[in-house]
């Protein structure tokens, strides 16, 4: 009698504890109801074929331009409208990324990218400062000279061949953020392959497949697959080498302060060490945990470096392949960014008017980051709908960015789009580096790597089409070319 009635005991208090999670699911379900989307079979088999971003653009074109969609037992509602992206991106109550972030948490844990809330705010106003105009005039050399190193590697493939040209951004942009934001020169494009990069590739490709797995979002059982194991041993390769190059910076940081303040001593005067000078990121972080003005430990450390070498290079590289491949395939605008970065040598950093156009144009077609989501801590109005708490909320800027009321022929590569008719668009029409409170904090870097890059490549090389090759954009964590970036290369006789 007794156990029969802890039995029961026990039944209702656990019912009790799930209660409103029950509640909340049916409320979910009934929201859903009133929104088309596919069926969970209809994902299954996209996710089998891997097709996502062709996928989730059929939805938009049969559902409209809003939908949703069950990822297991969690309802994500999908938007791409610059008016509903507007109020999405503008809201102050939605700094919290949704659920499918915490798979990326093993690799990057609580870093600006993953973190929320109050953490989220502290870290930002922390690192700001390390992206600061002023700093990054100082990368501007770091980065021309990484340049001059990938324009002396393609050297190999200057004879008019096709040859895959995406390796070799990847790697120029690796050692662009490291030499800059962190201050080690790693040196990554002097080595044939790189350990780094291959662990990254295939820790996005299995984040990628984990997302859409039903049985792979628990951890138990995803650490006990094949897939889980190799996981593990990328996640390995990638921290050890975080560590590495944040001890590197810590060593030289330590001995410059040691040779300033002797020099001090000597001169009796003052320096700015961790006062008024501007401090790159990595610097920021080490002075701010070793003269105790933060409460940092190493492994959040850890996280921001391993947040800011990914971000840091794997979008960029991306936006630069894609470039490259669309300037191959139209001469006439490859001539006019040409003519500009000939004309303008030297001002990557105050403007370059028509080649920026050329950049946005890129992200249009392909937004390095295709879509972000936000959970809904409570109920929300977008438009004319309500999203109950514990709903997610999705910017698909894949498709924001072919919405035909914004830009007509959305398929067509038109930079004019940016150079002449910009002041035309909807402030919100154009969101590559989302908006608001939780945007891109390292924009300027980027668009400064992307001029400084492009600007140098089309300055000794022409790029042309290789016949029959078109990339295939895939929606992993960055947006990649599943077939490579395949184009050919002759050298300019302006190259010095
Ligand atoms: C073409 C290049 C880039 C594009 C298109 C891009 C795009 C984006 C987008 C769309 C987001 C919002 C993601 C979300 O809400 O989940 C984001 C956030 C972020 N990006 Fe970038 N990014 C680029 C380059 C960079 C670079 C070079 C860095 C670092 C140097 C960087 C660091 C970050 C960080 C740390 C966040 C999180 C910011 C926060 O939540 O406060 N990104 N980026």
């Amino acid at each position: 009698m007794n156990t029969l009635a802890l039995l029961a005991f026990a039944v209702c208090a656990i019912f009790l504890r799930y209660l409103p999670h029950i509640l909340r699911f049916m409320q979910l379900q009934r929201f859903s109801k009133t929104l088309p989307g596919p069926s969970v079979g209809e994902l299954i088999a996209n996710v089998k074929k891997g097709e996502i971003l062709n996928w989730l653009k059929e939805l938009r074109l049969r559902h409209g331009p809003v939908f949703r969609i069950w990822f297991g037992k969690d309802l994500m509602v999908f938007f791409t409208k610059p008016e509903d992206i507007k109020q999405l991106l503008s809201n102050n109550a939605l700094l919290y990324k949704s659920r499918n972030y915490e798979l990326v948490e093993p690799w990057l844990g609580k870093g600006l990218l993953t973190n929320g809330g109050e953490s989220w705010h502290r870290r930002r106003k922390l690192l700001t400062p390390g992206f600061h105009f002023r700093i990054l005039g100082e990368f501007k050399e770091p980065m021309e000279e990484n340049c001059r190193i990938l324009v002396n590697r393609l050297k190999e493939h200057a004879d008019g061949k096709p040859f895959d040209i995406y390796p070799y951004i990847t790697l120029f942009a690796l050692d662009a953020i490291c030499e800059t934001a962190m201050g080690i020169k790693k040196h990554a494009q002097m080595q044939s392959d790189s350990e780094y990069v291959r662990a990254v590739q295939t820790i996005c490709r299995i984040l990628h497949k984990q997302s859409f797995s039903f049985w792979q979002r628990f951890n138990v059982l995803f650490n006990l697959s094949e897939a889980g194991r190799v996981r593990n041993a990328a996640l390995q390769v990638l921290h050890e080498e975080t560590y590495r190059v944040i001890n590197m910076r810590r060593k030289q940081l330590q001995q410059a302060q040691a040779e300033q303040l002797a020099e001090q001593k000597d001169q009796q005067q003052d320096n700015d060490v961790g006062g008024k000078r501007r401090l790159a990121f990595l610097d920021m972080l080490l002075l701010s945990q070793m003269e105790g003005g933060s409460d940092l430990s190493d492994v959040d450390i850890r996280e921001e470096v391993d947040t800011f070498m990914f971000e840091g290079h794997d979008t960029t590289s991306s936006a630069i392949a894609f470039a490259i491949s669309l300037l191959s395939k139209h001469a006439e605008v490859q001539q006019r960014v040409y003519e500009e970065a000939i004309e303008l040598e030297g001002r990557e950093k105050e403007s370059m008017p028509y080649l920026e156009a050329v950049i946005k144009e890129t992200l249009r077609l392909y937004p390095s980051v295709p879509f972000f989501s936000r959970k809904v801590a409570e109920d929300l109005n977008v438009g004319k709908l309500t999203i109950p708490k514990g709903a997610a909320v999705s910017c698909l800027i894949y498709m924001l960015h072919r919405d035909p009321d914004s830009f007509p022929d959305p398929e067509r590569f038109d930079p004019d789009r940016f150079y002449l008719n910009e002041q035309q668009l909807h402030p919100f029409a154009f969101a590559a580096f989302s908006a608001g409170p939780r945007n891109c904090i390292g924009q300027k870097f980027a668009m400064l790597e992307l001029k400084s890059s492009l600007s140098m490549l089309l300055r000794h090389y022409q790029f042309l089409p290789v016949a029959g090759h078109q990339p295939n954009p895939l929606a992993e964590l960055v947006m990649k070319s599943g077939n490579g970036v395949r184009v050919c290369i002759k050298p300019r006789s302006t190259a010095n």
